[in-house]
């Protein structure tokens, strides 16, 4: 698979087969998007949660082309109603879909859609796609069942908030992945509004400390898995 950075919170999965499978893709009002909707079509779109950092141009892309959008049932029928093709699910169960296995986790955050309707609860995914495992922690801070989640899942990169404020800072960040024990760290959420201003060669440093690695992708970055 082809696993590309898109700023954020957002990435883009393409398989060896081809599926392009877009999670949280915040990408016209991001000023650090490498790529905009109008740029990117998806087969499968995945939300962590309502927040418009992260549900994004799902409206616009899932318009272009047949596009599942995957998340909790809460925010999925926010969709369904809208007349989009949605797979809904909740925090601990997983599906096979064509593209693999993906199992939604638990994350400590909020959720409501901007014009205030209740969308569920924040999740996280973990992702089985071409024989790697991916765990995309969504926003959240630090929870100690990520021990759960690693011992559950052989995990082989970590997708993980480090911006602070609404999810993990650097040092929790380094410790959810000493935890979580990946081949690599790729952090997310830092640097995109003002709050969320970090250091990621921070990160890297503070991830040295536990014996980890870090592999800070810079927007529009993509690496093959
Ligand atoms: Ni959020
Ligand atoms: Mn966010």
């Amino acid at each position: 698979m082809i696993l590309k950075f898109l700023g954020h919170a957002a990435f883009q999965i393409i398989t060896d087969s081809g599926i392009s499978i877009l999670i949280d893709p915040f990408l016209d009002d991001n000023p650090l998007a490498p790529v905009k909707s109008q740029d990117i079509n998806a087969d499968y779109i995945l939300l962590s949660h309502g927040h418009s950092d992260h549900t994004g141009d799902t409206l616009r892309i899932a318009d272009k082309q047949k596009t599942t959008i995957i998340a909790v049932s809460e925010l999925a029928s926010h969709y369904t109603q809208l007349g989009y093709q949605t797979h809904a699910m909740q925090i601990g169960g997983a599906f096979n879909f064509e593209f693999g296995r993906v199992k939604l986790s638990k994350a400590e955050h909020g959720s409501m859609s901007s014009d205030g309707r209740y969308t569920g609860l924040a999740a996280g995914f973990i992702l089985n796609v071409d024989n790697i495992c991916l765990y995309h922690a969504g926003d959240t801070g630090i929870f100690g069942d990520m021990k759960l989640i690693a011992e559950l899942h052989d995990i082989d990169y970590f997708l993980v908030p480090i911006g602070g404020n609404y999810t993990m800072d650097i040092q929790d960040a380094a410790l959810a992945t000493s935890w979580i024990n990946p081949k690599f760290a790729i952090p997310m959420h830092y640097n995109t509004f003002a709050l969320i201003k970090v250091d990621p060669h921070e990160f890297q440093k503070a991830l040295a400390e536990y014996g980890h690695q870090a592999l800070i992708l810079n927007p529009g970055e993509e690496l093959k898995l």
